[in-house]
């Protein structure tokens, strides 16, 4: 069976009745549980909370929503400034979470979630256009095969699903493992095409300790039940790497397995990543200095810098270590004498030079002055 297809039919039922099996229990703020009616909670088959890494006035973007409860505790977290849409494939879980969309909105006194139909690996393409679309054009043959092809693609340029750099913030709860390997990469991209310049990730889902061997990648029970097509730790961190994300770090990660099957072991794993390292790099003069505590670091654009060490840095590398998640380990240095963007030249990133603090305060710099007034009083 296609690996899709079993996670389809295992979800259809799992949206119906309640499924122990699929369950990984994860405390969630009971405050925002009290408007999400039961059915929907039941009908949970999470194995982290990203919603607890929200913030009011966020676009959220949920992978994989099923019946949507992190899309209904998002929807409180961020408040009507900001929304919530949850995008899955399989109908069933669809119709559960939008019979319960009108409750929960009325309960919090605003509506500010919806759901869409797509896959996760190709969030351009909006499945109920592209179902009506074939109802008045069905396949039947091979032309009408190719045209409907060409037709997916109008549809992805023309009314995507979820338009490029358009989401704050992208969450998942125990789905991406469920995407085919060959569509991984795809997947990655995705999540990295819908995210504004600055948004982040904040994905959990099962990761394995081990590759998981092919005899297991082909037991189709065990795709749709989280297993198979789990990444490994290392794997999930690199594939954001891979995607050109930056400040990849793993927020949470459970000591106990979920699960083990065959020796290897599969745990939930919470990671953030940030989208926006991308960019021209230019001189402002500006230094950084690593606060420690390890003896040098490197960071996703091959900047190795020792502790303690003044560093040169373009302005795009300032503004970034001067956010979450690096903000908290560096000193920040400006230069004497402002540079304006708009005067300022090229900066070469492929290297990582030391600043001679000359070069921050200038070559003619000669002042004395007398002790700082934080030592009136005889306190020095
Ligand atoms: C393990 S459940 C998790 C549901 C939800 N995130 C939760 O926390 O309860 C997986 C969900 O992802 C959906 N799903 C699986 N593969 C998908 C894909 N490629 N694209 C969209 N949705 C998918 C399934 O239909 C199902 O609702």
């Amino acid at each position: 069976m296609n690996p899709e297809t079993a996670v389809r039919e295992r979800y259809a039922a799992g949206a119906k009745a309640a499924e122990a099996k699929l369950c990984c229990p994860v405390e969630y703020e009971p405050e925002y549980l009290k408007v999400v009616p039961q059915e929907v909670i039941d009908r949970d088959y999470g194995c982290g909370n990203p919603s607890r890494y929200l913030r009011a006035g966020e676009t959220v973007l949920d992978l994989g929503s099923g019946s949507g409860k992190i899309c209904f505790v998002a929807a409180q977290v961020v408040g009507p400034e900001g929304r919530a849409i949850g995008i899955d494939l399989t109908d069933e879980m669809l119709e559960v979470a939008r019979r319960n969309a009108p409750i929960v909105a009325e309960r919090i006194g605003y509506r500010n979630v919806e759901f869409r139909k797509g896959r996760i690996q190709d969030l351009a393409l909006d499945l109920e256009k592209l179902d009506s679309e074939l109802k008045a054009r069905p396949i039947t043959d091979v032309a009408s095969f190719l045209r409907a092809d060409e037709l997916a693609q109008d549809l992805r340029v023309k009314h995507p699903l979820v338009a490029t750099a358009s989401v704050d913030v992208v969450v998942s709860n125990c789905v991406l493992n469920l995407v085919e390997q060959k569509s991984k990469r795809q997947l990655f991209e995705e999540i990295f095409r819908v995210l504004k310049k600055g948004g982040r990730a904040v994905i959990s889902d099962i990761v394995s300790d081990e590759e998981v061997p092919e005899h297991l990648q082909n037991d189709p029970e065990l795709w749709s039940g989280c297993i198979s097509g789990a990444l490994t730790e290392e794997g999930f961190l690199q594939a954001f790497s891979d995607a050109g994300f930056y400040g990849i770090q793993i927020l949470e990660r459970d000591q106990k397995p979920w699960q083990s099957v065959e020796g290897i072991e599969f745990r939930s794993v919470t990671v953030e990543a940030f989208k926006g390292k991308q960019g021209p790099c230019f001189e402002r003069n500006q230094a950084v200095i690593y606060r420690g505590p390890f003896r040098e670091v490197l960071d996703d654009d091959n900047h190795r810098m020792e502790r303690g060490v003044r560093y040169a840095v373009c302005d795009k590398t300032y503004n970034l270590y001067r956010k979450a998640p690096y903000r908290e380990f560096f000193e920040f240095i400006e230069p004497l004498q402002e540079i304006a963007i708009t005067d300022a030249a090229p900066f070469d990133c492929s290297r990582t030079s030391r600043r001679h603090p000359k070069e921050t305060k200038g070559q003619d710099y000669t002042l004395t002055t007398k002790p700082s007034s934080c030592c009136d009083g005889g306190g020095c």
